[in-house]
């Protein structure tokens, strides 16, 4: 890109920020570094040497400084508030939320190129963030669109795999079959095979990341079609972004739910690395496990009610909640329903989380949807209804770390609205999404060359010695 265009670049971003003064200095960096390179590929060969650089020379220098204190409690509390891992394509502030590369929600919403002005962030534009650290031009976000189109063909051996498993599967035991079915074509477990030397790993990473990304929105429909709709395949279309064309593929063309579709796999992207996804994605492929097997694996975890399958559990919750005593359900009534849940050993799904300690921005975008286009919903305002009363009772429980509602308390309504009715899909949705995320830190963990995951663990006879020496 010219140095013109790239200062006109410049100034547009600029304006579309407008006379916001509580910017972060992280946005005013991006927006000083705004992408160059049409291609996605060699913006990155680009940064690079910069980041292998920037990586050693922490390591020399602060090698040896203290990140905190492991206590008992975190080995036995499921490693909580324990630092161990690095991340580079966002960050998790327990008060404040996701920032993607510097960048909160509300943020990418002014700053990401959309489909139309002042339209929601286009997906590309949030993996090209991800990936680079820069805020991508609408030109480099639609040259990235039609490579991601170009990427999207899918092996005729991974439709009859997923084929192989009964109709009534669960959505997500099919989506990880299929994504092993694509392991076939793993360009990195080629070129290991053949010898690759270590410092080209990124290259093979890039090639499988880049085409998983362009085909797991096709799997993930054909197995919608598969289950919901007769097997009905809808193929892509070719004039159409990455979110716009999933939910076309899934049957859906309103330009709500096109517009529905970019906000939800942006915001579902990537959330950190700690979480379980995000997690076995990068401990799976420090094993130099190819992108596929480090993905599958990922949506494994992402499959657990704990995790990604809450906002199936949300939906059908909230439809249970209707079904017992209707959509004019009173604020008694409500609480009741909660109490009900919690005192038969149920979680409330859709509140509480590992790291936040506030309403999740992706709930507030969520809701902000909501009240711009389908104020009147009734599960919406169920939705509104369960806010004002699940914190207060989850406080009351006294255990509870995080009263308030998560990304899973809002998306089902938001679907369920435009017709994608069918809750037991909806992790698959939160998959595909979370290819942008875990992908662009496969691509960072090979270009760095992070090593083997390989933390310690003791067993209870271990700690009782240690903690009995030390007293
Ligand atoms: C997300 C979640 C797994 C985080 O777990 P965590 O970090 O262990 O949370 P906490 O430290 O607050 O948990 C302390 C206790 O409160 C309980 N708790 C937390 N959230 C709860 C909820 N929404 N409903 C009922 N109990 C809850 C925990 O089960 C735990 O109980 P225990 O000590 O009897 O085992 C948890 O909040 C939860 O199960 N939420 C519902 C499922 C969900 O929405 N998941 C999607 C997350 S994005």
């Amino acid at each position: 890109m010219s140095f013109f265009r790239g200062l006109s670049n410049l100034s547009k971003l600029r304006s579309r920020v407008g006379e916001q003064s509580c910017l972060s200095s992280s946005v005013r960096w991006i927006q000083m570094q705004s992408s160059s390179s049409l291609d996605l590929r060699s913006e990155l060969q680009e940064l690079i040497p910069e980041q292998q650089e920037r990586l050693k020379k922490i390591k020399k220098e602060y090698g040896t400084v203290q990140l905190g204190n492991i206590t008992v409690d975190m080995v036995l509390g499921g490693m909580r508030g324990m630092t161990g891992l690095l991340w580079e394509t966002s960050l998790l502030d327990p008060e404040e939320g996701i920032r993607f590369r510097g960048l909160s929600i509300p943020e990418c919403q002014k700053l990401l190129p959309a489909a139309s002005p002042g339209g929601e962030p286009l997906p590309e534009s949030l993996l090209w963030l991800l990936l680079t650290g820069k805020v991508p031009n609408k030109e480099q976000v639609d040259a990235l669109s039609a490579e991601l189109r170009e990427r999207a063909s899918i092996p005729d051996y991974v439709y009859k795999t997923i084929d192989a498993l009964p109709i009534t599967a669960h959505p997500m035991t099919q989506f990880s079959t299929g994504v092993m079915a694509l392991q076939v074509q793993s360009e990195f477990q080629r070129a290991y095979e053949k010898g690759i030397h270590k410092s080209k790993f990124w290259e093979p990473t890039y090639e499988d990341c880049l085409n998983l990304i362009a085909q797991v929105p096709v799997v993930a429909a054909y197995i919608y079609r598969r289950m919901y709709k007769n097997g009905q395949i809808i193929p892509l279309d070719d004039s159409l972004d990455y979110g716009a064309n999933f939910a076309h593929m899934l049957g859906f063309d309103s330009s709500q739910m096109l517009e529905l579709m970019r906000l939800y796999v942006t915001i579902h992207s990537d959330h950190e690395g700690g979480n379980v996804s995000a997690h076995t994605g990068h401990l799976v492929g420090s094993a130099l496990s190819d992108p596929y097997l480090s993905f599958a694996a990922a949506l494994n975890g992402l499959a657990g009610p704990l995790h990604g399958l809450a906002n199936q559990e949300v939906l059908l919750w909230i439809k249970s909640v209707v079904d017992e005593c209707g959509e004019n359900i009173s604020t008694e009534q409500l609480k009741e329903y909660v109490w009900k849940t919690l005192n038969s050993g149920k979680v409330v799904p859709g509140y509480g989380h590992g790291v936040l300690r506030k309403t999740d921005p992706r709930y507030s975008c969520q809701r902000e949807f909501a009240l711009k286009h389908l104020p009147n919903d009734p599960l919406f305002q169920l939705v509104s209804k369960l806010y004002e009363v699940v914190p207060s009772i989850l406080l009351e429980l006294g255990k509870v770390k995080n009263p308030w509602p998560n990304v899973d308390a809002h998306s089902g309504v938001l679907l369920n609205h435009y017709g994608l009715t069918e809750a037991r899909y909806y992790t698959v949705l939160f998959g595909v999404s979370r290819s942008l995320g875990i992908c662009s830190q496969l691509i960072w963990d090979r270009a760095l060359g992070l090593p083997l995951e390989r933390p310690k663990s003791v067993t209870m006879e271990w700690v009782e010695k240690f903690c009995k020496k030390g007293a």
